[in-house]
């Protein structure tokens, strides 16, 4: 197990658009171990490359249901419709959360870790982490669309967020 520094708000290298992996390469594959790890030591539901240095299109989500993690490489929104509006966090803006409207169900096509092209759709919280990830690898963070002010939220590392009304990712 391996951690990586995540980066915070104000780092120039969450700002920048990400560039596609043609061809997974051993140091992208231990990327991602690394990237699973942080996320889930820093109790993330998703972690987008750029918020741990790198500037390739890979993320890694993982909302707790039955198929996760996944593992996205070079993802795109092929289909999205409906909206949410709820609170929202990100591992790379500490201690805050804001509310944001996303579409409520999107379809995602990205390669896997075996580069095998996939199709997953998600709602609820898992379209939001979709769309939230892929914002990064195109140097964008949640905190441009929030509706109000950010609020500064607790999270008590010993126990699980029994609410489960904001995600950081
Ligand atoms: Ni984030």
């Amino acid at each position: 197990m391996a951690l990586r520094e995540i980066r915070i708000e104000g780092d120039p290298i969450l700002y920048k658009v990400c560039k596609p992996v043609e061809k997974l390469s051993d140091r992208q594959k231990v990327l991602i171990s690394d990237m699973l790890d942080t996320m889930y030591e820093a109790n993330g539901v998703g972690l987008a490359a750029p918020q741990v240095g790198v500037l390739r299109r890979i993320v890694v989500i993982d909302v707790g249901d039955e198929h996760g993690p996944y593992i996205l490489i070079n993802p795109e929104i092929i289909e999205q419709d409906g909206e949410q509006t709820g609170s929202e966090g990100c591992l790379s803006v500490p201690g805050k959360a804001g509310t944001v409207t996303r579409p409520n169900h999107v379809v995602v096509k990205a390669l896997d870790e075996n580069m095998e092209e996939q199709t997953y759709e998600g709602e609820g919280l898992l379209a939001r982490a979709f769309c939230h990830e892929i914002d990064h690898l195109n140097g964008h963070m949640y905190t441009e669309l929030v509706q109000g002010d950010l609020v500064d939220v607790n999270y008590d590392d010993d126990e699980e967020d029994e609410d489960g009304d904001t995600s950081e990712e």
